[in-house]
């Protein structure tokens, strides 16, 4: 049994929007550290999950005319289904709507008042009515609402306020006496800049009036908690505190993983929290950067919004694994473009690491018909041709960057070792040595240190490209079980390879990518013969103004007092749009829920029967009967149809 233990979580994510490339990263992040922490002998717990209460999510579904928590159930189960696409092995997904979360936050809650860190006090500020929120000056354009262009009045409200600023100096001693409290070592900087000045004290609290969708306070039924009072008790709710045995285990070995956007929260409410209801504080916090779309922030308005399960279909799991993890240095802000995942796709993968794979395998084949022959240790050493120390270094290496998150460089470690590889190869010449009987020997001695330099290269990625990893061992003759990994001293301990072991033929680890070879665009061919029952003739430009995408139905239903109409939630990839579409005649909400369908996408918003429609599916009449247009093949949603 593994005496150490460790818990990674990630944020749990708003339920406003779908999912994107950002989530997709720190979830990957985590899912990484927790399966190289099991290569460490780790006893690991590893948590995501969803964040279901506030004003934004009561816009969101306002906006789809929903209520939020139907809303909430439709996005979370988005963030849900994304986890295996990315092969991400969680365990546990929560929701801020469960019951458990709720009872423990109120648990929470009342322990801090009773304390005497909660207190009630009224509080002036500028409310824009439109977004239901207060605004401080510095947010405001020109003294107006960016949203909606309004003054924001000045309202004044009674609610419910944290005492943080009694904590400061006692948070401020925490962060220098344990210097990897928060990493890397910029955002602790800036979480201590920031606590050079007075904190004020956080409103915990929003009225009833104003917001219902949260969780009521335990000591006043006419408020609810507001954001983070909710949200951040949920890493302990989790492990069902205060007396479950996950909580007792794993607590004290807490990491939780955010972006720079919430270090506020976790560097400095989260702590006191902890602090004033006398929970121990959790161990730390790795803070990583933002992800960019060619050069800008992701955004709707832009339209760069990337998403991962269209990325993962793409270019295949392992493959946007790797590029997230090599590409971004832990910590800085990264870009993403296609450009940059195709040449990594093309040198990293295809080309370092699968041709690495193909020469050695192929080399076994031809010389020794797939059989790993055993080395001679004086050849070896009068020859030097061992690569241990090699494997050895590339080892220590990844095991000191993985074990702070330092992902690049861990990654970087695998690739130097797998370039020592080729460069063996291309000195010692086994193609030469196959020449002639007499260097039989020197032959075996140099394929068997490749064999096992690519055993020592497909563990060290186990955490990183599970698959790939998978893989590569089953040609080895020396996969566990699917998804199985060998411990960090398994990997170091050389030669593990039997010799008489009869490995496989390689397959393609990755294929390249040609980038040359980009299928020529559709063209649309005109039918003349039916042309007297056609519509008037349109251009190509006409027909280009129509938007038509892929789409997945995640959810129907009827809409009362009409016998022809589905409200469906359609999936168009960067966001979920509401459709009402006329065909509850020849389709039962349960036939058409996952059915993938072609979306007109910039049709104008309308109303049906009081039900916001945005966009429009299309069918076709077969006998009276409608039909729905799809696709022969499972395709991703949000893709241009042409
Ligand atoms: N619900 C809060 C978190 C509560 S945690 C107790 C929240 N949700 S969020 O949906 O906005 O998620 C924010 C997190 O998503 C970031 O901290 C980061 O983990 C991830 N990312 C969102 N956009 C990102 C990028 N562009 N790049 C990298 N990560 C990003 O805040």
């Amino acid at each position: 049994m593994n005496t150490q233990k460790q818990y990674f979580t990630t944020p749990i994510y708003y339920v406003n929007a779908k999912p994107h490339l950002g989530h997709a990263y720190t979830s990957i992040c985590a899912d990484v550290a927790t399966r190289f922490k099991q290569m460490d002998n780790h006893d690991t717990f590893f948590l995501t999950g969803t964040d279901e209460h506030g004003d934004k999510i009561v816009q969101a579904a306002k906006a789809r005319q929903t209520t939020p928590k139907e809303y909430a159930d439709i996005i979370s189960k988005l963030f849900q289904d994304l986890l295996p696409v990315l092969n991400i092995k969680n365990n546990r997904f929560i929701r801020t709507t469960d019951p458990n979360h709720i009872q423990v936050v109120k648990k929470v809650l009342s322990k801090i008042y009773e304390s005497g860190d909660i207190y009630f006090s009224s509080y002036e500020g500028l409310y824009c009515f439109g977004c239901e929120r207060f605004y401080q000056e510095r947010e405001l354009v020109d003294g107006k609402c960016p949203d909606h262009g309004t003054a924001p009045e000045i309202i004044k409200e009674s609610n419910y306020f944290f005492k943080m600023s009694k904590y400061q100096e006692w948070l401020i001693n925490h962060i220098k006496t344990n210097p990897d409290f928060i990493r890397p070592a910029q955002y602790k900087n800036e979480i201590l800049s920031f606590l050079k000045e007075p904190l004020e004290d956080l409103c915990i609290s929003r009225p009833k009036s104003r917001l219902t969708w949260g969780i009521t306070l335990p000591f006043d039924e006419d408020y609810v908690t507001y954001v983070w009072f909710d949200a951040l008790v949920n890493y302990i709710s989790a492990l069902e505190y205060p007396d479950g045995e996950r909580f007792k285990k794993f607590w004290p070995t807490t990491r939780h993983f955010v972006a720079k956007d919430i270090i506020k929260p976790h560097g400095i409410y989260w702590p006191i929290m902890l602090k004033a209801a006398g929970i121990p504080i959790y161990n730390g916090l790795n803070v990583h950067g933002f992800w960019n779309v060619k050069g800008s922030k992701m955004s709707k308005s832009i339209g760069n919004v990337t998403d991962p399960v269209q990325v993962t279909a793409q270019y295949g799991v392992d493959s946007f694994r790797y590029f997230l993890m090599r590409e971004m240095v832990f910590g800085l802000d990264a870009n993403f473009t296609e450009e940059t995942i195709v040449s990594r796709i093309n040198s990293d993968l295809a080309n370092d690491l699968g041709n690495v794979f193909s020469r050695i395998l192929s080399m076994t084949h031809r010389y020794f018909n797939g059989e790993v022959k055993g080395l001679d240790l004086q050849i070896e050493q009068k020859k030097s041709l061992s690569l241990e120390s090699d494997a050895k270094t590339a080892i220590d290496a990844f095991e000191q960057a993985m074990a702070v998150c330092e992902f690049h460089k861990g990654v970087g470690a695998v690739w130097q070792f797998i370039s020592i590889m080729n460069k063996y190869i291309d000195t010692n010449e086994p193609w030469a040595l196959a020449k002639d009987e007499a260097n039989t020997p020197v032959l075996a001695t140099v394929l068997y240190n490749l064999i096992e330099g690519l055993r020592v290269v497909s563990c060290l990625i186990y955490p990183i490209m599970p698959d790939t990893s998978y893989k590569m061992q089953k040609t080895l003759c020396m996969a566990k079980k699917e998804n199985g990994f060998y411990t960090l001293e398994e990997t170091a301990s050389w030669g593990q390879i039997k010799p008489g072991t009869l490995v496989e033929k390689p397959g393609i680890l990755f294929p390249r990518i040609d980038t040359d070879k980009i299928p020529p665009k559709e063209t649309v061919a005109a039918t003349k013969s039916f042309k007297p029952a056609l519509k008037k003739e349109i251009t190509i430009d006409d027909f280009a103004k129509i938007d038509l995408r892929t789409g997945t139905v995640v959810k129907a239903e009827k809409i009362e007092k009409s016998n022809k109409l589905l409200k469906l939630q359609v999936d168009l990839g960067a966001e979920v749009r509401q459709v009402i579409a006329g065909i509850a005649k020849d389709y039962t909400p349960e036939q058409i829920v996952g059915k993938q369908v072609i979306v007109v996408a910039n049709l104008k918003e309308a109303k049906l029967m009081g039900e916001l429609s945005q966009g429009m599916i299309l069918a076709a009449n077969n006998k009276k009967k409608l039909v729905l247009s799809g696709f022969d093949k499972k395709i991703v949603p949000g893709n241009q149809v042409k």
